[in-house]
């Protein structure tokens, strides 16, 4: 960067994504990061154009759209020129303003490319009649550019020319078919010829078509699977064609696949496999014709930006051996997602076969009971001829350990691998420390949340007969996924999935997609509906984007006022889990009653409304939802608020009542650790009685509960959060660390690869999954108060960095590379003499760095320079804005820049 360059824009993106294709919205937001070798720069407006070619924005003419100066807290800007046409390449730039009024240079050129824009573009028809479907075509000329456009339910393979195309498995992602069905675009120039080619579609059954019969299951049956499909062809005389689904396709009725289903596996026989079948040429004319069949109900939305779900890695077992004659366990040494990939040689019609489990018995044979409905096999015929590489579609198993059976030889290390399989998230996160159980529990929050990020949907688990997108799960976790990945399109999606379970009357649903048809996912429990209100809240929080804000907002008001019809003088009674899974339990009532649990619910999500209504500028919904979150509190007050002698509400409705003894007089009913410190999360709690409320938490903590944590999944969050909040962060940290039952400590001692749902270390049937992502919210804890960053303003505006006193971690290193600011990086260590602190501060951002200091005697250097001297005087390098000494801390405030503190005590 010259010198006479101070602002320089790199990354541009375009929904969150480098030149996407097939983006089908209007309104697509830009964005990019604004980088300086100069220190204390602060963004104010900036322009963005769009362009019709290449040439016009080299040339800074934005023929399509020029957004004008625009002053912008985030690096977003949303497109608001012209409707934008379908299958169109459109160039764009950014250039950006400081506060001092100097300009930058125009960020490289940059594109998107549009899809289907209108439901009238798609040309062809929904086809179905068989699971492998083909068609040949001629192309008359050179091909200059050509796209695909499809899907296929429940999931598709696409092939041309004998070439698999893109590297998504399991497209599409989930959703509720009859409202939404996502379809993808790939560029496929390459993969096309003049002259004859050969185009094939396999079809799975996925979530649309599940054959399942376990009557306990309740799966919803959509229709037999069916493909849509278009390919756009430029040649390079500039004329198109199209080629598209229709009669003239040919369906293969006796497919080799036999069976396959998410939970139970897949079954292959090689034998009937249509060798060839997806080139020019092949003998197709046993096949019958493909038949036109009903479309599904659902609106077709694009994936694009979306990240998809692709093989991810591999891992080779780290050992193996035979519990029994003719059965060999491999040992993959981690629980993760995916299936395995088994070379092998054998007799034609031979049967190998592939069992998965999380767990092993004594005797080193397989333990399924936690899988309970899900068979989780794949099979295999062989078809006999030289090496077979078998691997599964249409499916995926949640394993650590699988079982290899009707190989003629035991296979040998080198011919199997587990394929690690889950959505392709860009990692933007990271974090390590001197503590070794931290970095030990971070690793597998990661691997959990990994595991559960599939097909455009967070599930709950990967392995049994469930996986189903529980709200309540993924809030809990929402914030740990957006410090570790760019989850922005991820939750979009999976919000869209959120909204379309809303019925009439506001109701949404525990799950999304609503794939079972049990009634009683109607309404969802409070604490997991919230999911619709606090996720799109929190991407605003850390990406500062305010479109998701907006697409979620009507929604999600129908939500909150349908629970609030529900609720008698301020109380929501309703609720179904509450703080699901506390220790020896899966029901929580006797933990934190239901009504506390939801009313808090009903206020939080009231205070976040009104926030959101005054970001979108909504006056009179923000002063609504500010005035009923008031009503709200002091019923909530007035009912579990008590001095330690009456139970009302619990005597009213039969509920257990349990207290601890507080070190003041006041405690909320219940006296659990969730129900102190719901209240105190939210500054529910009138001043004067903060005390006793803290002091009641923290005495069940650290006495009660001999500093562990006796909590659900809500108080998992919570507890952690609010000690930390008011100085407990050492004893939150020991809680959370703790190596005896229960604690995450204990999970990592006990072996634990992913997190478990239970804080037990159960190995039976029911709910017992290896591998739930739920209690992952402690890795936003680790970012927060272990590294300390903390976001203050919406998009890391602001954010604060507060140093902790933790007596067991002397070092910590964290950043978070957030795509509409820029890299926002800590680290940490203390030595005898103090601390030293470096940190980066993204342009256009301003952070308060909190540095603990033991004596009032403390010098403060920046880069070698004296910034706060022994005797208390303050000099400012550049970049510093402000330097206070405050009680225990010392605080410096920064603009962007790169700063290494030295703090030492004298
Ligand atoms: C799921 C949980 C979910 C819960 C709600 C379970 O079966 O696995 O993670 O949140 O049900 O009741």
């Amino acid at each position: 960067m010259a010198k006479e360059d101070p602002l320089k824009i790199a990354d541009p993106r375009v929904e969150f994504s480098v030149n996407p294709l097939g983006i089908d919205t209007q309104r697509p937001r830009f964005s990019w990061v604004v980088v300086s070798d100069e220190r204390g720069v602060s963004i104010k407006s900036c322009r963005v154009i769009v362009c019709s070619s290449f040439e016009n924005a080299l040339k800074g003419i934005g023929d399509v759209w020029d957004s004008g100066r625009v002053e912008i807290d985030s690096n977003i800007i949303e497109y608001g020129g012209p409707p934008l046409k379908s299958f169109t390449r459109y160039f764009w730039r950014v250039k950006c303003w400081d506060d001092k009024g100097r300009e930058s240079d125009w960020s490289e050129v940059a594109f998107f490319e549009t899809g289907v824009m209108k439901p009238e573009e798609w040309r062809g028809y929904w086809v179905g009649g068989g699971r492998y479907l083909r068609k040949e075509f001629e192309l008359r000329g050179e091909v200059a550019e050509a796209r695909a456009y499809v899907t296929g339910l429940g999931y598709y393979e696409l092939r041309i020319n004998g070439r698999r195309v893109g590297d998504r498995v399991l497209d599409p992602p989930w959703s509720d078919y009859d409202k939404t069905v996502f379809y993808s675009v790939y560029d496929v120039t390459d993969l096309l010829k003049k002259g004859k080619n050969a185009i094939g579609v396999i079809l799975g059954r996925g979530r649309y078509s599940p054959k399942k019969k376990k009557a306990t299951l309740n799966l919803r049956y959509f229709d037999e699977p069916k493909a849509l499909l278009m390919l756009r062809v430029r040649y390079s005389n500039g004329e198109e064609e199209w080629i598209y689904t229709d009669e003239s396709w040919k369906c293969l009725e006796k497919s080799p696949i036999l069976h396959d289903d998410i939970y139970d596996g897949y079954r292959y026989d090689a034998r009937l496999e249509p060798v060839g079948w997806d080139l020019p040429g092949f003998n197709d004319s046993e096949w019958k014709p493909c038949s036109r069949v009903e479309p599904p109900k659902g609106k077709l939305r694009s994936t694009a930006a979306v990240p998809g779900t692709k093989i991810i890695g591999t891992l080779k077992p780290k050992k193996y051996y035979s519990p029994k004659p003719g059965v060999v366990v491999f040992d993959f040494g981690q629980n993760l997602t995916g299936w395995v990939r088994l070379k092998v040689r054998g007799q034609r019609g031979a049967k190998v076969r592939i069992r998965y489990a999380e767990l092993i018995n004594e005797d080193g044979t397989l333990n399924t009971a936690n899988l309970r409905g899900a068979e989780a096999t794949d099979e295999f015929i062989l078809r006999g001829e030289g090496v077979e590489v078998l691997e599964p579609k249409f499916t995926y198993h949640g394993f650590r350990y699988a079982e290899v059976t009707g190989t003629p030889n035991i296979p040998s290390i080198e011919d199997i691998e587990a394929v690690i399989v889950h959505a392709d998230l860009e990692p933007i996160g990271s974090i390590a420390t001197s503590n070794k159980l931290v970095n030990d529990i971070h690793r597998i929050v990661l691997w959990s949340l990994k595991s559960n990020l599939m097909n455009g949907v967070q599930t709950d688990c990967p392995q049994r007969d469930e996986r189903m997108g529980w709200l309540g799960d993924a809030w809990l976790s929402s914030e740990a996924a957006i410090l570790n990945f760019n989850m922005a399109k991820y939750y979009e999606m999976f919000l869209q999935n959120i909204v379309d379970t809303q019925r009439e009357d506001g109701a949404i649903a525990d799950i999304a997609p609503v794939y079972w048809t049990f009634e009683q996912l109607y309404p969802a429990d409070p604490a997991w509906g919230t999911a619709l209100i606090y996720i799109p809240w929190a991407l605003y929080q850390y990406y500062g984007d305010k479109q998701v804000l907006r697409k979620c907002y009507e929604p999600m008001k129908r939500w909150w006022r349908l629970l609030y019809s529900m609720s008698k003088d301020g109380i929501l009674y309703f609720g179904k889990y509450g703080d699901w899974v506390p220790p020896g339990r899966v029901r929580s009532i006797e933990n934190c009653p239901f009504e506390i649990v939801s009313t808090w619910i009903l206020y939080r999500d009231a205070v976040i409304l009104s926030s959101i209504a005054e970001v979108l500028g909504a006056r009179e919904d923000a002063e609504f939802f500010k005035k009923k979150a008031e009503e709200i509190k002091e019923a909530f007050n007035k009912a579990f608020l008590t001095e330690i002698a009456e139970a009302p509400i619990f005597r009213q409705v039969g509920y257990l009542s349990k207290y601890v003894r507080s070190d003041g007089k006041h405690v909320y009913l219940g006296g659990t650790q969730t129900c102190n410190a719901l209240p105190l999360a939210s500054d529910m709690v009138p001043a004067e009685k903060v005390k006793d409320i803290v002091g009641a938490l923290v005495r069940s903590v650290e006495v009660e509960w001999d500093k562990h944590l006796n909590v659900g999944i809500i108080g998992a969050k919570y507890v952690p959060e609010v000690l930390a909040k008011y100085g407990y962060t050492e004893l939150a940290f020991e809680a959370i660390t703790q190596e005896s039952y229960p604690g995450y400590g204990y999970m990592i001692k006990e072996g634990a690869t992913t997190l478990w749902e239970r804080w037990e270390k159960l190995t039976g049937s029911g709910m017992n999954s290896h591998n739930h992502h739920m209690f992952g919210s402690v890795d936003a804890w680790f970012y927060n108060y272990v590294a300390g960053i903390k976001p203050q303003e919406p998009g890391f505006r602001k954010f604060i960095v507060e140093i902790p006193r933790l007596r067991r971690v002397t070092h910590a290193s964290a950043s978070v590379y957030i795509p509409t600011r820029g890299l926002i990086a800590v680290t940490w260590s203390r030595n005898e003499t103090g601390y030293s602190v470096s940190v980066a501060v993204p342009v256009g951002s301003v952070a308060e760095i909190h540095i603990p200091v033991a004596t009032k005697c403390v010098e403060v250097l920046e880069s070698g320079k004296v910034v706060l001297s022994r005797d208390g005087a303050v000099s400012k390098t550049s970049g510093v804005i402000d330097v206070k000494k405050e009680e225990g801390f010392v605080v410096i405030t920064v603009g962007s820049g790169k700063y290494e503190f030295e703090a030492r005590t004298c």
